[in-house]
Order: structure tokens, then sequence, then C-alpha cells
């Protein structure tokens, strides 16, 4: 029999019900100091019947946060926040992955300690606007990171790991795509140093490189993942040479034997095609160095996800907007039932409405 989004799939020592992953989605509705909530709790849980659940984007370090109600994963009460959210998806089935976060340049000074300027590989400011609590304004000028800031949030990416093993966690992924801190690294447009950290592609990988190598230091690589989105322009980021950054970023990833790679193909939230990168020809690099599976992403329909599993293409296919106005996505897809419509309104912040009360299917 052929595999579908259905069968299931070891990694590891761990085993998923199915090939639907709940991709990761900001919804801006944690509690005070970013600590996940009861009611973060339920909407992950009403979606645990998917293979595997990443969570929203999740701050590392303080300077990381960029958005106003975007949890963390630094502090005691958050550790505990996620813990509870975790034990509720486990406690229907469930498998959860955190997604480690550092906004870098996409961030203002509000939101940063002491209202310093965020940080960036270079001090370039992207053009983009931040939400705070004064509405939208320009992300702000950020500084370039000096040598011992950088040491300060590579190790944070591990302690964050290290908290969210902790929490119950089966997983973890990395967050290098979308223009956010390690994306900001990786890509010339943004990352125009001239020490070890800019220049060659070599160079710009190298904080990527440290990342994982602290994260790898408290979860087995078969529990971390990496999130990457190689030609999208969200948060004003571009690269002179996307198919040869990536290709040195799947080698390395599969190098490090990682659980998965995890790819946005095209334009995030848009437009799917392109000619800049092959994203199978980066699937088969990642495999080939060593990766164990992988996932896509970006605009998949339940026919383009069957058709991507069954054909060897892709070992997952990583649903957005389908699982947020869908708690019953993987039945819905199964029975071939109709979708919700999803609420844009209501996609970031607020309470219940448009996050808890989106209904299951029920025949009329
Ligand atoms: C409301 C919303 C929040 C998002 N938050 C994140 C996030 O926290 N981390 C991330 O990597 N991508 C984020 N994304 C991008 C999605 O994970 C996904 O790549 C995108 O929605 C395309 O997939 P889809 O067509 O299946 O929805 C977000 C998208 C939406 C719509």
């Amino acid at each position: 029999m052929s595999t579908t989004l259905f069968s299931p799939l070891t990694v590891g020592d761990l085993s998923f019900a199915n090939r639907m992953v709940m991709a990761p989605l900001t919804r801006s509705r944690a509690g005070e100091g970013g600590v996940p909530t009861a009611l973060m709790a339920e909407y992950y849980a009403q979606r645990a019947s998917a293979g595997l659940i990443i969570t929203e984007a999740t701050q590392v370090h303080p300077t990381g946060q960029g958005y106003i109600a975007t949890p963390g994963i630094h502090t005691d009460a958050q550790e505990a926040g996620w813990k509870s959210v975790v034990s509720a998806i486990h406690a229907q089935g469930g498998k959860a992955c955190l997604q480690l976060w550092h906004v870098g340049r996409i961030s203002h000074t509000s939101f940063q300690p002491g209202g310093a300027a965020p940080l960036a590989p270079s001090a370039i400011r992207a053009n983009m606007k931040a939400y705070t609590v004064e509405g939208f304004v320009d992300c702000s000028e950020p500084q370039a990171m000096s040598e011992a800031q950088i040491r300060e949030v590579v190790s944070a990416y591990g302690e964050a790991t290290r908290r969210a093993m902790a929490a119950g966690f089966d997983m973890v992924e990395v967050h290098a795509a979308n223009g956010y801190l390690i994306d900001q690294f990786l890509r010339s447009g943004s990352n125009q140093r001239t020490d070890a950290y800019g220049g060659s592609v070599d160079n710009r990988l190298r904080f990527l490189k440290e990342v994982v190598a602290e994260v790898l230091r408290h979860a087995p690589a078969q529990r971390v993942g990496c999130r990457i989105s190689p030609v999208s322009g969200f948060n004003d980021i571009a690269d002179a040479k996307p198919a040869e950054t990536f290709s040195a970023v799947a080698q390395f990833l599969g190098s490090q034997k990682l659980a998965y790679l995890h790819i946005i193909e095209g334009q995030t939230g848009g437009e799917r095609a392109t000619d800049l990168v092959d994203f199978a020809a980066l699937r088969a690099t990642f495999k080939a160095a060593g990766g164990h599976t992988t996932l896509v992403n970006n605009g998949y329909t339940r026919e383009m996800g069957d058709a991507a599993v069954s054909s060897g293409a892709a070992d997952w296919v990583a649903y957005g907007v389908p699982f947020l106005a869908n708690p019953d996505l993987v039945a819905r897809f199964k029975n071939n039932w109709p979708l919700n419509t999803p609420d844009q309104a209501t996609f970031y912040g607020g309470a219940e409405k448009g996050y808890t009360d989106y209904p299951r299917y029920a025949a009329k």
C-alpha cells in the first residue's frame, strides 16, 4: 500500500500517528511575561490529532521579542506554562515541538531590555513595521551584534532547548526562516559583516552552526528539526545567491543528522513558484548528508500533500492556516469533509474568538 498523509511515521525512538504537521503559527495570546496560558493549552490540545504540532515561534532570550504577547522559553514561569501545554497535547495522544525563535532586527526598542537597539548581524534597518502598544511603528535601526552578544544569544538557544526538554517537548525546531535572526545571518542582504560571521557562505552559516551545536548539547539530533524559507522575501530579507546559500545550509543540517528539514516553498503564505531554488534538490542534499526526514509547507491542499507524500518527495506536510481554522483537520481530510473559513481579523491577539471556537465538523 502506498504511503498517504495518514500513514504513521517513525523517527528515531519517536512515532507519529500521521504525516500531517501543524505549522508554527504566532497567535499573540501569551500571558503576562510571555507565559503560555490555559487557553493556549486548550487550543493546542484541540489540534492534537496532527502527527506533530510545531508551536508558535517562542523567544529564547529577552532580546528575541518583536511582537506583543508572544511566548518565551527563558524563564521558569514560561517553562511551567509550556509544561501544561505539552501535557494537554500528550493527554490527547499528540506530539509537540517547540519553535525556537529570535526576531533579531524585526523588533522595536520598546520590546528591548533597557530600550536598547534590537540585535542584528549588521546595523541595517528592515523596512518593516512592528506592532507595539502604540500601534504600528517602523522597526528600529538595529545594532550589529558584538562577539559577546553573539555568544550570549547562541547559549540562550541551548538553555531554551534544555527548558523545552524539561517541559516535556518531544522535539524542538530551530527557526531559521522568515527573515528573523538566523535568516538575517544567512542571507547576504542583511549580513554585511566583515568578521568570521559574514562574507562567504561558510561565514554566514557560522551563526546557525553555533546555534545548532548548542541545541544539540541539550537534545539528541533525532529530536531537533530546522525550518528555512530559501526564497521568501518576508520581513525585507534577500540573498544574492539563495541556491548556493541554502544548498550549504541543507548539507550542514543533514551532516548533523537532524530529524527533519522543514522548507517553506516560495513566499511565506503566498506565491509558491520560483526558479531561484530547486526545493527537491535541497531535500535530497539534506538526506544524502545524513538527515532523516523532510517537511514541505506553503499553500498545500489535501491533494498536493497526498501527492508529495505518496510520491516520496517529502515525508511530512505542514499545514498552517488550515489547522488554525480546523481543529479536526486530519478527520476532515480523511473524510473529505468541507473546511471552516479562516477569520483573518482574529489571527493575532484577542482571546477565545477565532482561537478555540472554530467548530469540529458536524454532519448537517
Ligand atoms: C497567523 C500566522 C502566524 C504565523 N506564525 C509563524 C510562526 O510563528 N513561525 C513560523 O515559522 N511561521 C509562521 N507562519 C507561517 C506559517 O507557518 C506557514 O508557513 C504559512 O501559513 C503557509 O502555510 P499554509 O499555506 O499551510 O498556511 C505564520 C502564518 C500565519 C498565517
